[in-house]
């Protein structure tokens, strides 16, 4: 039972609430919700939630930090984009030399790998590929970083952007890599990766030892395609349902990146912020309803305006526990009072519907985390092309109080705030 004053407070706030509603009078055209429909801040300065795709310069990697720093109530949720990948890179090292005996399988001295790329200006796809290429000791570094390009085909090792790296008595080369990036332009395509295991397997089939990844969306189509029947080890990144599932029929690995940390967070960023609350509220300390995250899942760079949920190898001696790639974070899974959290209108939209990991991992879990967060959330699928699939679907910011973009490509952060900075 709650004591007397705290129920005067949350009375007030219904009824602030309320007030809000009819004094601005910009309704949400029948969405049917007690929602406050944009409220009475300009849209400028209205919460925004960059999401997996970090503002950044797609050629330097520069953080863009005019987008991070939109207004005060800006932030970025995403991925420890190093960490990850490095734990990536050691998951595939270990498991070479454990198998030194039988992974070669012709037999010729060199393991041979492949290696699928997402999206050569993405900041989650470069750290990956160099992650990888740095921990098998295949990496040429340029101007002090490693080189990510794709080589296209280098089985005879005379590749500029790669050199063999070694394990033992082993050779690693890297026999070929591409962006896989469909015709129209939508890239971390997995068609196109099963289409390229199948091209690459007839022109230098026994020469593939390894099948790699920079996520499992593309590595679930490389492994349905060819190397689960040829029984190679093929490693990718996210830990989909389908690709944990598949660890019982010898998908090699994965890494988690905590998507049920990652959407929460970036519904939590936007919950605090339109509640005007200490920032820190259910996430480094419990909020009243008890939801809070552990130090070991997540870091918050203040500088750089960003939490990033830091990740974990997923193996065959673990993946019971990830099964369940839609399950919430328990100890942030608890509801909020809806009189205290007064229901707020949320635009959202995922850059691409055909994602895997977006439409399929995270996309269920903002679902999930939207209800227990009272925030009425309308979800956008984009088509993976072009941001004004997506931003002409934003003709009405006013109809909103907090916005969480995943843009095309990271270079496109104005494309979105322009559309919030006409008021
Ligand atoms: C994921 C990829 C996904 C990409 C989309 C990455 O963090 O690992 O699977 O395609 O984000 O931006
Ligand atoms: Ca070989």
């Amino acid at each position: 039972m709650k004591r007397f004053s705290e129920r005067i407070l949350a009375v007030a706030a219904a009824a602030l609430a309320a007030f809000s509603l009819t004094s601005c009078g910009n309704g949400t055209s029948g969405s049917g919700s007690a929602s406050s429909a944009g409220g009475d801040s300009a849209n400028k300065d209205k919460p925004v939630c960059w999401f997996n795709r970090q503002p950044s310069n797609s050629v330097t990697g520069e953080l863009d930090v005019n987008a991070l720093n939109f207004n005060d109530k800006t932030y970025y949720v995403g991925v420890d984009a190093e960490q990850g990948a490095e734990l990536q890179g050691t998951m595939i090292l270990d498991y070479i030399k454990a198998h030194e005996s039988d992974i070669d399988r012709n037999g010729d001295g060199i393991v041979g790998y492949v290696l699928a790329i997402g999206d050569v200006g993405h900041n989650d796809s470069i750290s990956r590929t160099r992650g990888v290429r740095k921990a098998l000791g295949t990496a040429v570094e340029q101007n002090g970083e490693i080189d990510s390009a794709p080589v296209g085909t280098n089985t005879d090792g005379s590749a500029a952007d790669v050199t063999d790296g070694t394990v033992d008595s082993l050779t690693i080369r890297e026999i070929a890599s591409t962006e896989m990036k469909n015709a129209a332009g939508a890239t971390w395509d997995a068609a196109t990766a099963g289409t390229s295991i199948s091209n690459w397997a007839s022109s230098f089939g026994d020469q593939i030892d390894l099948v790699i990844s920079n996520n499992d969306g593309m590595g679930m189509a490389m492994f349905t395609a060819w190397s689960k029947d040829n029984h190679v080890p093929t490693f990718g990144y996210d830990a989909n349902s389908d690709a944990v599932a598949a660890i019982a029929e010898g998908y090699t690995g994965t890494i988690s990146q905590h998507a049920d940390v990652q959407a929460y967070l970036t519904l939590r960023v936007l919950r605090n912020a339109l509640d005007g609350a200490d920032m820190d509220n259910g996430i480094g300390k419990a909020d009243e309803a008890g939801n809070v995250l552990s130090s070991d899942v997540y870091r918050y760079s203040a500088d750089e305006r960003s939490y990033y949920a830091l990740n974990e190898a997923v193996t065959v001696d673990n993946y019971q526990n990830f099964t369940d790639s839609s399950r919430v974070y328990d100890a942030a899974s608890h509801q909020l009072d809806d009189n205290a959290h007064p229901t707020k209108r949320v635009w959202l939209d995922i850059y691409n519907a055909q994602d895997n990991f977006l439409s399929y991992t995270y996309l269920p879990l903002l679902q999930n985390y939207d209800d227990l967060l009272n925030l009425d959330v309308e979800y956008i699928a984009g088509d993976g092309q072009t941001e004004a699939n997506t931003t002409n679907r934003l003709s009405d910011p006013s109809a909103y109080d907090a916005f969480a973009f995943n843009m095309v490509k990271t270079d496109n952060a104005a494309s979105y705030t322009s559309l919030l900075s006409r008021d």
